[in-house]
């Protein structure tokens, strides 16, 4: 099949045949195959869409050319997903406490990049953790434990990894059938039999309307259907960080707090949503107000902190940090951030908050960035807060030759104000049940 009667296809509009899907995916890790051939299908793809067997064939597809695991975990595998965020720790809470109520989690995550945080990098800030182990030793530790983090393999959907690349770079990271694919065909090819997605909406997100998210829950929801597996998703704010803790090993102090009692608000409340669509399609919970009630126990109860003391001591880090956040890496300094007026904090812009902890070294702009573990802010006040001026609404934590000037900058530009208290729209704005249906 020649690659260019495939482009000529996409090109005048037509759905692609399935044999024609595969030979893309199968070219894509190919390294033989040339960019620009790869880039023209991409964007004849973005301009014309796929319909949703030609979206569900393309991900399974890209699925295939790299592993497939089918984890043995001594139940039904889960995992979660997110679409990005800031102050987003939701992982390192719900992951213990579906653990400790039965559940079996298992789950590849990324690392930050640009404005967004990642899972992999704040567990590598618990001294001695290990976000690469063999597969033999993942699945151990997800069957022993009830839930394994590791980083993803370059093993996982190779297509995926190619086409991202040449995506970034020809414009064409913007179409609904690309993003549901390539995210979904990394998390069909981690085998769990049960995908939870957290799609997140607001001036922090990649989609910033809610008709947008839902076109995308839709298209990842149905992918894994069709894939047999069994799929939850929930449209969920990010207009403002769900945490109050911005920084990797400041966010691990923020899950440790949270999951010991001392901390409450929206980064649980997220957690506890997530956690039980895991346990309903776990087969652990029957309804959803049975799962939260086995979730809310094992909180109560410290089940969940010391589950993610075992987590971190099989993973080879040091678990004396679920009694002692002080053993985390800590900053040299710490700077104080003034509220520029007085007024209700009306808005933040995310996305920019974001991007003000990656320019105290939290985050990176490009792959080969290297972080600060211990860098960060706290933020005092949320959206719906009233400030005085001059009032402090944030700490800043770095380095002492981290740009902190800028970055203080950056966070009092990221903030809108008021006179009036604003409206606060609810932090779940819709969802998509196992059954498939959809409530706003
Ligand atoms: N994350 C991915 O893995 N792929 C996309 O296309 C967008 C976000
Ligand atoms: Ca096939």
């Amino acid at each position: 099949m020649a690659f260019i009667d495939i482009i000529a296809a996409k090109k005048s509009g037509k759905a692609l045949t399935e044999a024609q899907i595969d030979e893309f995916a199968r070219a894509a890790a190919d390294p033989g195959t040339p960019d620009y051939q790869l880039a023209a299908l991409l964007m004849a793809i973005r301009i014309n869409g796929m319909d949703a067997r030609e979206t569900a064939q393309l991900t399974l597809a890209m699925a295939k050319t790299g592993d497939m695991l089918s984890p043995e975990v001594g139940g039904v595998p889960v995992d979660k997903h997110s679409t990005g965020g800031v102050g987003d720790t939701t992982t390192l809470i719900l992951a213990p406490l579906v653990a400790a109520c039965g559940g079996k989690v298992v789950k590849m995550s990324g690392r930050g990049l640009g404005h967004t945080g990642g899972t992999v990098d704040k567990l590598e800030s618990i001294p001695g953790f290990r976000t690469e182990l063999p597969e033999a030793e993942f699945l151990r530790i997800a069957r022993e434990v009830g839930c394994c983090v590791v980083g993803q393999s370059g093993e996982l959907a190779p297509a995926d990894k190619r086409l991202y690349a040449l995506r970034d770079v020809t414009s064409t990271v913007d179409s609904i059938p690309l993003i549901a694919s390539s995210i979904m065909s990394k998390k069909l090819a981690g085998g769990a039999q049960g995908i939870v997605l957290d799609v997140k909406v607001g001036s922090g997100a990649l989609m910033k309307t809610l008709e947008d998210c839902l076109a995308l829950a839709r298209a990842m929801t149905d992918i894994g259907r069709r894939a047999g597996r069994r799929m939850a998703a929930l449209i969920t704010g990010m207009d403002e960080p769900l945490g109050s803790h911005v920084g990797n090993a400041l966010e691990v102090k923020e899950a440790i707090d949270t999951l010991a009692g001392r901390s409450q608000g929206p980064l649980l409340a997220v957690s506890l949503a997530l956690g039980a669509q895991m346990l309903l399609l776990g087969g652990v919970a029957k309804d959803e107000p049975g799962a939260r009630g086995l979730l809310e126990a094992a909180l109560r109860e410290g089940r969940g902190l010391e589950r993610l003391r075992r987590m971190i001591e099989a993973q080879g880090g040091d678990g004396r940090v679920c009694d002692d956040t002080g053993l985390l890496p800590q900053a040299e300094k710490a700077t104080p951030v003034l509220a520029p007026q007085s007024g209700y904090l009306a808005r933040m812009d995310t996305e920019q908050a974001g991007l003000a902890a990656q320019a105290l070294g939290a985050g990176r702009l490009t792959k080969d960035d290297v972080i600060d573990p211990a860098a960060g802010y706290i933020l005092f006040k949320r959206v719906g807060d009233y400030l005085r001026e001059g009032e402090p609404v944030a700490e800043l934590r770095h380095a002492a030759k981290a740009p902190s000037g800028e970055a203080a900058r950056m966070l009092r530009d990221s903030l809108r104000f008021s006179d009036t208290p604003p409206h606060i729209p609810p932090l779940i704005r819709a969802r998509i049940a196992p059954d498939g249906k959809e409530t706003q």
